[in-house]
C-alpha cells in the first residue's frame, strides 16, 4: 500500500504557493500507478480564507482518496464550508475525520486551536480518537498537524503539540497504531513517539532551515529561516501492514 503524505501547502502564503501546490497535485496524479491514498496534514490556507480554500480545494484534488486536517493557519469555519461542504454543523468544534482504505485506517485528529499557533488535542478529539481505535480493524495511521515532541526547530519547537503526553497515553493502549503522520515544521524528519515511527512531512511552501544551517541575525523571526526557493517536496509511505518505510520526494 503507497500513501502521499503531503503538508503545509499555504495557499496564499507565498507567490509560489498555488503553483507548488498544483505541482505536487500533478506529480502524484501522474504517476502511473496511482497511490492508494493521500493524507495532508494542515496548513492549507496561509490566511484561512474561502477565496484560499476554494484554490485550495483545486490544488488538492487528487486522483485517490484525500483526508485533509486543519493546521495552525487554518480557520475551521471556512475550511468545512469550502473542504467538506459540512453545511449546517458546527463550524467551530474540531475537524476529526476517519479514512478506511484496503484495510488501513488513517485516523486524522484537529491539533489545531482557534487564534493560536501551538497545538493540542481537547477533550472532544480525544475521547473521538479513543472511540474511533477502539473499533478499527487492522492496522491505523494516526495523523495531525503539529509534532508532539521537540525537533531541533526553536520557532516550530515552541508552538508543537502541547500536553503530548494525553496522546501518548492514547497511542500505547492500542497497537494497532503503526505510524503518527504530522507536518507544522517544513521540513522532512523523522522520529519515534510513544515507540511508533513519527514522520513529520516536509513543507510544500517553503523549507525551515535549521539555526546551525543560517547566519540569522541576533533578532530572528521565522521568516528568517524559511527558504522559499527551495523545491516542494512530500512523503510517500509505503506500508505493507507492519511496517512503515517513507520516502521523501522532491517535485522539480
Ligand atoms: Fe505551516
Amino acid at each position: 500500500m503507497l500513501v502521499a503524505h503531503v503538508s503545509d501547502i499555504h495557499i496564499g502564503g507565498s507567490k509560489q504557493s498555488v503553483e507548488r501546490a498544483m505541482r505536487v497535485r500533478d506529480y502524484l496524479n501522474g504517476l502511473p500507478t496511482p497511490v492508494d491514498a493521500v493524507v495532508v496534514t494542515g496548513d492549507i490556507a496561509d490566511h484561512g480564507l474561502v477565496e484560499e480554500y476554494e484554490i485550495a480545494r483545486e490544488a488538492m484534488r487528487y486522483a485517490a482518496p484525500t483526508l485533509v486536517c486543519p493546521g495552525n493557519h487554518d480557520s475551521r469555519p471556512e475550511f468545512r464550508k469550502v473542504l467538506l461542504d459540512h453545511v449546517g454543523r458546527d463550524g467551530a468544534g474540531p475537524v476529526n475525520q476517519t479514512l478506511r482504505i484496503d484495510g488501513l485506517t488513517i485516523l486524522l485528529c484537529d491539533s489545531s486551536i482557534p487564534g493560536r499557533h501551538d497545538g493540542h488535542l481537547d477533550d472532544a478529539t480525544i475521547d473521538w480518537l479513543e472511540s474511533e481505535l477502539a473499533r478499527a480493524q487492522g492496522p491505523v495511521f494516526v495523523g495531525m498537524h503539529h509534532p508532539p515532541i521537540a525537533l531541533g526547530l526553536p520557532s516550530v519547537d515552541a508552538i508543537r503539540l502541547n500536553h503530548p503526553e494525553r496522546l501518548e497515553r492514547v497511542l500505547r493502549r492500542h497497537d494497532q497504531v503503526k505510524a503518527v503522520l504530522v507536518g507544522h515544521a517544513h521540513t522532512a524528519a523523522s522520529a519515534v513517539f510513544a515507540g511508533l515511527p513519527l514522520v513529520v512531512a516536509p513543507g510544500v511552501v517553503s523549507t525551515l532551515m535549521m539555526p546551525s544551517e543560517l547566519v540569522l541575525p541576533e533578532e530572528w523571526s521565522e521568516d528568517d529561516a524559511l527558504d522559499f526557493e527551495r523545491p516542494p517536496a512530500f512523503v510517500l509511505h509505503v506500508f505493507d501492514g507492519e511496517r512503515l518505510v517513507s520516502h521523501t520526494r522532491v517535485v522539480l
